[in-house]
């Protein structure tokens, strides 16, 4: 355990005092509804989990834009008011269990299935991001910054509810790490190129 010394110490994140440094990573667990609310069975998951003893739970990736930015038909949303209720109910009762949460915000880019969101998904670059992945529409300049306003919009949302924090999903080929790899990002503008205009999207949001 000496080389676990720090695990149960505090910890300041940004403001966010944790008093150990246990920590549920976001996972998706296919117990959302299909509206995007989460359901009742999804509440008593992270309660369970709670009970053993985490200091932070990061709920798993919630999409910012609907439908264009989902990964899933049960994925969490929280692009819209109607999904308050239910999040802030989950925030109360890990609270209870004086833990803190946070939320995972995602837009999938080209991971979203054109038969389930119904149109073209959309990416950095008109690359699909896996081998025999559909080839996704390139994203104007002004629809980026537009989708950075939906991440701004639900991060605002999550401070509302009650969430301590937000974790915004940069990872997984998702949105985020399209833009930032040189093999699905080949635009030529302020958003493509170097590392540093890659980087440019997340760094906006
Ligand atoms: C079923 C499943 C769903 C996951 N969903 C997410 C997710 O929504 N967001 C994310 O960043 N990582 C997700 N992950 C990755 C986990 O958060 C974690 O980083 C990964 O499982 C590595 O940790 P481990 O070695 O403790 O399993 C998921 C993992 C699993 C197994």
């Amino acid at each position: 355990m000496n080389q676990y010394k720090n695990l149960f110490e505090s910890i300041e994140i940004n403001g966010l005092t944790l008093e150990n440094r246990l920590v549920m990573t976001p996972m998706g667990t296919n117990f959302g509804e299909q509206n995007g609310e989460m359901s009742f069975l999804h509440m008593d998951y992270y309660e369970r989990r709670v009970q053993g003893g985490y200091e932070l739970m990061i709920v798993e990736n919630a999409c910012v834009k609907y439908p264009e930015g989902s990964n899933g038909t049960t994925q969490l949303r929280i692009d819209a008011d109607n999904y308050i209720p239910r999040l802030y109910k989950l925030c109360e009762t890990i609270h209870q269990y004086g833990a803190k949460i946070a939320i995972q915000l995602n837009h999938a880019g080209a991971s979203a299935l054109e038969s389930r969101i119904g149109m073209q998904p959309v990416s950095a670059s008109n690359l699909p991001n896996k081998e025999c992945g559909a080839i996704p529409r390139k994203l104007s300049v002004e629809e980026i910054y537009s989708i950075a306003d939906d991440y701004a919009t639900s991060a605002k949302r999550a401070q509302t509810i009650g969430f301590d924090a937000i974790e915004i999903h940069a990872g997984h080929s998702y949105l985020i790490s399209q833009f930032l790899s040189p093999l699905t990002n080949d635009r030529t503008d302020e958003f493509g190129g170097n590392i540093e205009n890659r980087a440019r999207f997340a760094k906006i949001l």
